[in-house]
C-alpha cells in the first residue's frame, strides 16, 4: 500500500565525494521490497512542486526508518543536503515494482554504476541465501562507497575506476568481462547511467534487469511523465517507469 508520512531526519552525513546518506525516521513503515522508491518532497521550497524519486535501499522495519541516498544534482537536492537531525520530510512509498523474485539456488550479479549502486544493496541483502556477486564501476575513488557492505554481502565483489585509482581500471562492462566466466550468473540486475547499463548488452544472454532512472511528476502512474518505449512480444507500449517499472527487462528497453 502506498503511504504519504513524514518522516523525521535521524542522520544525513557524506558518504562519497557530494553523495550523502539520509536515514529516515517514522511513526510506521509498510513493507518495502528491494528496487521500490520513494518520492521525496523537499521541504520548504514551494517552488520545487515535483517531488524528487529516490530508491529506498535500506529498511529497518523494526526501528521503522529507511535510508536514501542522493548525489547532488540540482536545487532539490541540494536543499536535502541542509536538512538537519529532527528536520521533517515528507515521502510518498513504496513506489514502483522493484527488482523481481530470484529462486534459491540461482547466482545472482549485480551491475551498478555511481549513486546506482545503492539499489542493488537492498538486492544483495535480501538474497542472502543465495550467491550473490558484483561489479561496481565509479569515475574514481572520492566516488566509491558502501564498498565494505557489498564485500561483506557478496561471494565476490569487483570494483572498477574509470582511472583505476580504486579497483580495476576501465568501465564495468570492460571489468566484468575479465570476471564472468568464474561468476557464471543466472540474472544480472543493474542500475546505474544509461551509457553503463547499454554497455551490459554483450552479458544479455542472461537475463539482465534494468533499473531506469527518469524525470518524474506524480511517481503513482496518474501523470504519465515518466513514459519510456518499452517493447513487449506483441510490440512497443509506453509505459510509465514509475509504476511498470522502474526495472524493466534489458531486450525491452534497449531493442533500437
Ligand atoms: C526511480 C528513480 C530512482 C532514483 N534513485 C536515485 C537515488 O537513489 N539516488 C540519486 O542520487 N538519484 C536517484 N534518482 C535520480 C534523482 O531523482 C535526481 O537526481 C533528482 O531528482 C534530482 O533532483 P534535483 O532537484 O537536485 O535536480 P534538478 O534541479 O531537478 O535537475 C538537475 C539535473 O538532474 C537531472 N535529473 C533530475 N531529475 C532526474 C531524474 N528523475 N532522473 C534522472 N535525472 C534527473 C536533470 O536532467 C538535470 O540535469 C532516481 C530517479 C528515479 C527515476
Ligand atoms: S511520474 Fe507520473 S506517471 Fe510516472
Amino acid at each position: 500500500m502506498i503511504v504519504d508520512l513524514i518522516f523525521q531526519v535521524e542522520e544525513n552525513k557524506l558518504i562519497a565525494s557530494s553523495t550523502y546518506e539520509m536515514t529516515l525516521k517514522t511513526e510506521k513503515l509498510p513493507p518495502i521490497k528491494a528496487g521500490q522508491f520513494a518520492e521525496v518532497k523537499i521541504p520548504s521550497r514551494e517552488d520545487l512542486i515535483l517531488r524528487r524519486p529516490f530508491c529506498v535501499y535500506s529498511v529497518d522495519s523494526e526501528k521503522n526508518s529507511i535510508k536514501i541516498g542522493y548525489a547532488l544534482r540540482g536545487k532539490g537536492t541540494k536543499e536535502l543536503s541542509a536538512l538537519k537531525v529532527g528536520d521533517e520530510v515528507q515521502v510518498l512509498l513504496p513506489l514502483g515494482n522493484g527488482f523481481p523474485a530470484v529462486e534459491k539456488g540461482k547466482k545472482i550479479l549485480l551491475a551498478g554504476g555511481g549513486v546506482g549502486v545503492l539499489p542493488l544493496l537492498s538486492v544483495a541483502e535480501s538474497y542472502l541465501d543465495n550467491e550473490v556477486y558484483c561489479c561496481l564501476g565509479f569515475k574514481d575513488k572520492n566516488l566509491v562507497m558502501k564498498a565494505d557492505e557489498f564485500k561483506r554481502l557478496c561471494k565476490k565483489a569487483v570494483f572498477a575506476t574509470d582511472d583505476g585509482s580504486f579497483g580495476e581500471k576501465g568501465f564495468v562492462a570492460e571489468v566484468l568481462e575479465r570476471h564472468m566466466d568464474d561468476i557464471k550468473p543466472d540474472v544480472i540486475f543493474a542500475c546505474g547511467p544509461e551509457p553503463m547499463l547499454k554497455s551490459l548488452k554483450k552479458f544479455s544472454a542472461v537475463p539482465t534487469y534494468v533499473s531506469l532512472e527518469q524525470r518524474m511528476g506524480c511517481g503513482i502512474g496518474a501523470c504519465l511523465v515518466c513514459a519510456c518505449k518499452i517493447k513487449k512480444a506483441d510490440g512497443e507500449h509506453n509505459l510509465r517507469v514509475c509504476k511498470d517499472g522502474p526495472v524493466f527487462l534489458f531486450d525491452e528497453v534497449f531493442y533500437g
